[in-house]
């Protein structure tokens, strides 16, 4: 069987969280080596929310570094800007024209947006078309993603299926790759990690910061003497994504044990985050003291997607009537 088509994305609205880490970022890393591994940067998708250019600029540039610098390597998977291949945008408008309504109306970003009573945007309320022009533009057979993604997933096995129905077999049809453990990584208030939450733990944050929100994770007011429930703690939940098995074992013996209050716990979290990102931490310091590293990386990234990129076009154009 050929190698899987492997392809992701990540939004730079900001700073990558332990959710994207361990979501997305980590098994991305991991299915670079079982396939051929396409990630990007989605600068149009951050574009529903960050209207800032020279911002939404910087923002693409560091998720890049970062996710370099937590081990994707360029030579095995593909790195670029999602905005270098353009096309794809022409992709999501014939899409939007067979995606029935209700279907986007269903989906959970669109259904948060207008219960917090916002008025959600035409491209907010599109995106999870645009997300699908990702995917089938790529011929991807694999996407490995949170389990907050796993409904964006469906909308493109709907549409490329409908696709194929009335216009021969012109994509694949994808499957959405989620890891069971880290499926939903949960914040410092115990909801789901997530920047619209204000609840984030950043990969790079400044050892200050990281101590400081990791002392601001919420807990119970059961005193330092008391047995504690290790299952239902989101300190030791985060201790289990950075921590060895034994450590994490001791952890939770010790809640059930009662005797150690909570600020010890998240000590021992502190230290394994800020050991677990270290090495990361040297590399991104050596790749941003040279922007062309990053320059030629995805300039590089661009060309291998567009060589993807414009058959997929071709043949979608022939097979639609376009052109
Ligand atoms: P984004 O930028 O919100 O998140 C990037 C990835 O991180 C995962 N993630 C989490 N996983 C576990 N626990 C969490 N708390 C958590 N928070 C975020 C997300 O599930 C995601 O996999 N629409 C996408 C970007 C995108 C994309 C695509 C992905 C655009 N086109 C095509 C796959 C294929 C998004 O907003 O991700």
């Amino acid at each position: 069987m050929a190698a899987p088509r492997i392809l992701s994305g990540i939004k730079p609205t900001g700073r990558p969280h332990l959710g994207n880490y361990y979501g997305m970022m980590q098994p991305g890393i991991e299915w670079q080596d079982r396939g051929e591994a396409f990630y990007f940067i989605a600068d149009y998708h951050a574009f529903t929310t960050v209207h800032d250019p020279a911002a939404l600029r910087e923002h693409t540039r560091s998720v890049a570094l970062d996710f370099l610098a937590c081990g994707l390597d360029p030579e095995k998977a593909v790195l670029f800007r999602q905005s270098d291949v353009p096309e794809v945008t022409e992709l999501a408008w014939l899409l939007t024209c067979l995606t029935p309504m209700p279907m986007l109306e269903n989906c959970h970003a669109y259904k948060d947006h207008l219960a917090k009573g916002k008025v959600p945007s035409h491209g907010l309320f599109a995106y999870p078309v645009l997300m699908a022009a990702d995917i089938l533009l790529y011929n991807s057979n694999i996407v490995p993603v949170g389990r907050d993604q796993k409904q964006h997933v469906e909308v493109t096995r709907d549409l490329a299926e409908k696709a194929n129905r009335l216009f021969g077999p012109i994509f694949t049809v994808p499957q959405p790759s989620i890891v069971a453990e880290v499926a939903t990584v949960i914040g410092l208030d115990g909801q789901k990690m997530s920047k619209s939450y204000n609840n984030t733990i950043g990969l790079f944050e400044e050892e200050k910061v990281l101590r400081k929100k990791i002392m601001s994770i919420v807990t119970d007011s059961e005193p330092v003497e008391a047995a504690k429930d290790p299952a239902t703690s989101s300190i030791v939940a985060l201790y289990k994504l950075c921590a060895d098995a034994s450590a994490v074992a001791l952890m939770e013996d010790q809640f059930r044990a009662g005797g150690l209050g909570y600020g010890e716990f998240k000590k021992r979290l502190f230290e394994a985050l800020w050991e677990k990102f270290a090495p990361f931490r040297a590399r991104r310091a050596e790749l941003a003291a040279d922007p062309s590293v990053l320059d030629a990386i995805l300039a590089d990234g661009a060309a291998r997607a567009r060589a993807i990129a414009l058959p997929t076009m071709e043949r979608v154009r022939k097979a639609m009537g376009i052109r």
